[in-house]
C-alpha cells in the first residue's frame, strides 16, 4: 500500500475517528460511567491533545527517517484534533453552560485554565481554517510563518492540561516532555529530500525565490 494513496490516508482519518466512534457507542449504551460529562471532556481533550502531537511528529520523522509518505497525513491529523478540540469545547459549552457564550466568555475571563484552553482552540481553528492548498498559494512563506502556531498551541495545550489538573501532574508531565522533545528535533539539522541540493526556500538568493502568489517549494516542509 503506497503511503500516500488513498487506502492510507482513508486508513488515518478511519484512526483517527476511532475514538469518537467508541465515545458515541459508549454514549449510546450508557458506558460512559458515573460521571458522563466529565468522561466525554476528558477523552475530547485526552485525544485532540494527543492528534496534535502526533501532528507535529510529522516534521521530525520524516527528516530524521526519511519517512516522506508521511507528510500528507499531518494535515489529517491536524484537522482531527481539530474536531475534538471542537467537541470538547462544544461539551462544556452545551452541558456545562447551557450554550450560554456569555458565560463562556466570563469563564475565560475568570479561570486561567480556560483563557488558555480559549486560546490554544483559537490557534487550532485558524491553523485547520489556512490548512488548504489554496491559502498555502494565497500566503506563501507566510503560510510556514503563520502554521509555526502549531507549537505554541502544543504548549498551550499541555499548560491547560497541567492548569486543569487539581492534583497529580505526572500525566500532563508526560505530554510536557514529549512537547519538549519534538521542540527540540526541530532545531536538528534538516536532512534533504531526495533530488534537493541541500539548500532550503529561506537559504536561497532572493532573485531565485518564488513571487507571493506561487507556494514555495519548502511551504510544507
Ligand atoms: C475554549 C476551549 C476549551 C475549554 C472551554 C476547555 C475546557 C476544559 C475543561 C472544563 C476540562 C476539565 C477540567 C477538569 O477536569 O476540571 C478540560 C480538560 C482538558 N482539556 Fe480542555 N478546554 C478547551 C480547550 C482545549 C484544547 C484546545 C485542548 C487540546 C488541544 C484541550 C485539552 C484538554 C485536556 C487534555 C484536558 C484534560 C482531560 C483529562 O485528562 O481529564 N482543551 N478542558
Amino acid at each position: 500500500m503506497s503511503p500516500t494513496g488513498l487506502p492510507a490516508r482513508l486508513l488515518v482519518w478511519a484512526a483517527g475517528l476511532a475514538p469518537l466512534g467508541l465515545l458515541a457507542w459508549d454514549f449510546a449504551t450508557d458506558g460512559l460511567g458515573a460521571e458522563p460529562v466529565e468522561e466525554i471532556t476528558h477523552r475530547t481533550g485526552q485525544w485532540a491533545l494527543r492528534l496534535l502531537l502526533l501532528s507535529l511528529s510529522v516534521t521530525p520523522l520524516r527528516r530524521m527517517l526519511g519517512w516522506h509518505g508521511l507528510i500528507p497525513h499531518r494535515r489529517t491529523l491536524g484537522l482531527l484534533a481539530f474536531l475534538y478540540a471542537l467537541l470538547h469545547l462544544a461539551t462544556f459549552l452545551v452541558f456545562d453552560l447551557d450554550l450560554s457564550f456569555g458565560e463562556l466568555l466570563s469563564e475565560v475571563a475568570k479561570r486561567p485554565y480556560i483563557t488558555v484552553g480559549f486560546a490554544t482552540f483559537v490557534m487550532l481553528s485558524l491553523l485547520a481554517a489556512t490548512s488548504t492548498r489554496g491559502w498555502m498559494r494565497r500566503l506563501g512563506r507566510r503560510w510556514t510563518t503563520l502554521h509555526r502556531l502549531v507549537y505554541a498551541a502544543a504548549v498551550g495545550a499541555v499548560v491547560h492540561f497541567a492548569w486543569s489538573v487539581k492534583a497529580d501532574l505526572r500525566e500532563p508531565l508526560v505530554y510536557a516532555a514529549v512537547v519538549a522533545l519534538l521542540l527540540g528535533l526541530r532545531l536538528l539539522p534538516r536532512r534533504p529530500r531526495p533530488g534537493q541540493s541541500g539548500a532550503n526556500y529561506a537559504t536561497l538568493p532572493r532573485s531565485t525565490k518564488t513571487g507571493s502568489g506561487a507556494a514555495p517549494a519548502t511551504v510544507t516542509e
